[in-house]
């Protein structure tokens, strides 16, 4: 949620930090600082609003320092203010601290730390963690120059309940960056004569595509030529070096006004890249590389459950509705946030799933931990390479679609469905599907850039009907089978960049309730390809024609719909039924799209929302 950058070396900390903090701006966004050490002291700038407004408050400032750390905030405890904005600095003012997450027992430690003269200047958690640290600092006396800091650190964290990543400064070691975690992600970046710590890659390939993902509960010390790792226990890590394969071209606009379009035309690529080397060489089904569990495993399974979080949960949504079709075994969604609560009663023989762009989705993880301490093998379909989810789980997919900057996710979620098709594939394919209905699975789903380049071809017609339906304030998506969850992306999708109240159902269902609202200020997006129950969504068209709602269809080319049944009409290209969800996701990503811009909203960064939710 928050963007964390950290930087020590010997360029000028601050300017590399807010070019950072940009990149990172879509985790959340409410308010924005920076901390160097300079002339023995910290100099600290921080703005509410967007790093924009914090990058003229720096520029006052005159922030010259080689150390220091960057933050962009997205509220947890305390309003949006300059004062709640990180850094904050201890009372004595040794400490300087950056965190996310969310610090569970900060009031008994601040009241601790009130008694023991240490004030305050913010509502925040991270005020207190900072003074905690700055308090054990103190105590810490004794200890060699080097390790003091760290040693407080990591005395402070032995305190703390909560979730946290950290990145802490010290006035006294003016060249070392303390940071660690537990639920957060962190991931430092090793570069010539210079060392960085970010929340996210992104914020860090500009200068190396060495890195090192921390793990839960390490923590590490780096000043500008080394660095050290160990856990919180005091166990000597020996780090894994990764090398990031994106680099900073990719998480660019590339001449586009938003992320979302940029993305939204990415996709007949990144279909292609998600489906790459996944076509088994005879052509009839899927092969996976790092599934690690067997064919022969994989047969044994009786049962599916796919546990996610919005868009994400709505390409499980329609996973299962592909595996149930093609391999006709049964599969359970849930949202990632309830199946950890509920106690689902799980089968033997279950195979778990869990789907995540970001792989730091906090109730995902959590969903997939409860999973494995349950004892069953969780599989993970995931797009950020090296994500807490991905090391976690014991196998999985990856997207491979590059970064997803907007927070509207588009290009990662076809990808998804994508690969939950390719499952469906292998998992049939076992199972009683024909080597000639796999040939024509794979065909068409070899086909799918090109029917999806096909209705983005459609991009201006659907910008001219999105301008008719701007001033709405409610609105209706109503598909039926695979196209219930894309009614379901449809409407968050419109609901989170145009704030105009949209709900999603099955067509059918319209008429136990919804259709109440329905009169001419409400129109409905239909999903409607031609197929078996193509006449029965036809029927609840007329439905709510005749209570004068607005109607837009999305139909199959060559469909002929009753004169006046639908205000407006978009065509998507006959295709497969696996192929189907990804292909009618594409107008309801260009209509929510073109209906923000037109309603003048800030697509990229939509209000309350951050990229990847790490905090429950
Ligand atoms: C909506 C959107 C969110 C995410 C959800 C899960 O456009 O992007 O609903 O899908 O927060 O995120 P990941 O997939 O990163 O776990």
């Amino acid at each position: 949620m928050c963007g964390i950058v950290g930087y020590t070396g010997k360029s000028k900390a601050a300017p590399f930090i807010i070019e950072g903090l940009k990149r990172l701006e879509y985790r959340g966004y409410d308010s924005a600082g920076v901390a160097v050490i300079q002339g023995g002291a910290f100099e600290v700038a921080k703005k509410t609003g967007r790093v924009a407004n914090l990058e003229k408050e720096a520029a006052r400032h005159k922030l010259t320092g080689t150390t220091g750390i960057g933050h962009t905030r997205w509220a947890t405890h305390g309003g949006v203010t300059d004062a709640n904005a990180h850094p904050h600095v201890s009372s004595d003012g040794k400490i300087a601290l950056i965190h996310n997450g969310v610090i569970e027992n900060y009031n008994a430690i601040k009241t601790f730390l009130l008694g023991k003269g240490y004030t305050f200047k913010s509502e925040t958690d991270t005020e207190v963690l900072c003074n905690l640290i700055a308090y054990h600092y103190e105590k810490e006396a004794t200890v060699a120059g080097e390790s003091r800091l760290l040693e407080s650190v990591r005395k402070t964290l032995h305190h703390v309940e909560g979730t946290y990543g950290i990145v802490a400064l010290c006035i006294d070691s003016p060249d070392e960056l303390i940071t660690a975690r537990r639920g957060s992600p962190l991931i430092i970046g090793l570069g010539q004569g210079e060392n960085i710590v970010a929340s996210d890659v992104a914020a860090i390939v500009s200068r190396t595509q060495n890195v090192i993902y921390l793990n839960d509960r390490e923590i590490a010390r780096l000043t500008p030529g080394e660095f050290s790792i160990s856990t919180l226990d005091e166990t000597d890590i020996v780090p894994v070096i990764d090398k990031v394969d994106w680099s900073i071209d990719d998480a660019d606009k590339g001449g586009h006004e938003h992320y979302m379009i940029k993305e939204i035309f990415e996709q007949p690529e990144a279909l292609e890249n998600a489906m790459r080397g996944r076509i088994s060489e005879d052509g009839s089904t899927a092969q996976f590389g790092g599934l690690n569990i067997s064919p022969g495993e994989f047969r044994g399974i009786e049962r599916f459950m796919f546990c996610a979080c919005g868009t994400a949960l709505h390409a499980c949504m329609v996973t299962e509705h592909l595996i149930e079709t093609f391999a006709r075994i049964p599969v359970e969604c849930d949202h990632a946030s309830e199946f950890r609560y509920r106690n689902t009663p799980l089968f033997r023989d279950t195979l778990f799933f869990v789907m995540s762009q970001s792989g730091e989705t906090i109730d995902t993880l959590a969903a997939l931990r409860e999973a494995k301490r349950k004892g069953y093998k969780v599989l993970a379909v995931n797009n950020v390479v090296g994500s807490t989810i991905a090391r976690e789980a014991d196998g999985g997919i990856y997207q491979h679609v590059g970064p997803e900057v907007g927070v509207a996710s588009t290009k990662a979620f076809t990808s998804q469905l994508l690969i939950g098709a390719l499952l469906a594939l292998y998992i049939g394919r076992m199972r009683d599907l024909s080597f000639g209905a796999g040939m024509r699975y794979v065909n068409a789903l070899k086909g799918a850039p090109d029917l999806v380049r096909k209705v983005l071809n459609q991009a201006p017609q659907i910008k001219e009907i999105a301008r008719r339906y701007a001033h709405y304030s409610d609105m209706l998506f109503l598909g039926r089978l695979s196209l219930y969850p894309i009614a379901l992306e449809g409407a968050l999708k419109l609901k989170e960049i145009s704030y105009i109240h949209a709900e999603a159902y099955p067509a059918a269902e319209m008429k136990h309730g919804p259709i109440a609202l329905i009169s001419e200020k409400c129109p409905s997006v239909f999903l409607a390809p031609k197929g078996e129950i193509f006449n029965k969504i036809v029927s609840s068209m007329q439905e709510i024609k005749a209570r004068k709602g607005p109607i837009i269809a999305v139909v199959t080319e060559g469909t002929e719909l009753p004169a006046g049944l639908a205000d407006d009409v978009i065509f998507i290209p006959e295709c497969h039924d696996a192929v189907l969800p990804i292909v009618a996701s594409i107008p309801m990503q260009l209509l929510s799209y073109y209906i923000a811009v037109e309603r003048g909203c800030d697509v990229d960064k939509p209000r309350n929302l951050a990229k990847s939710v790490t905090v429950e």
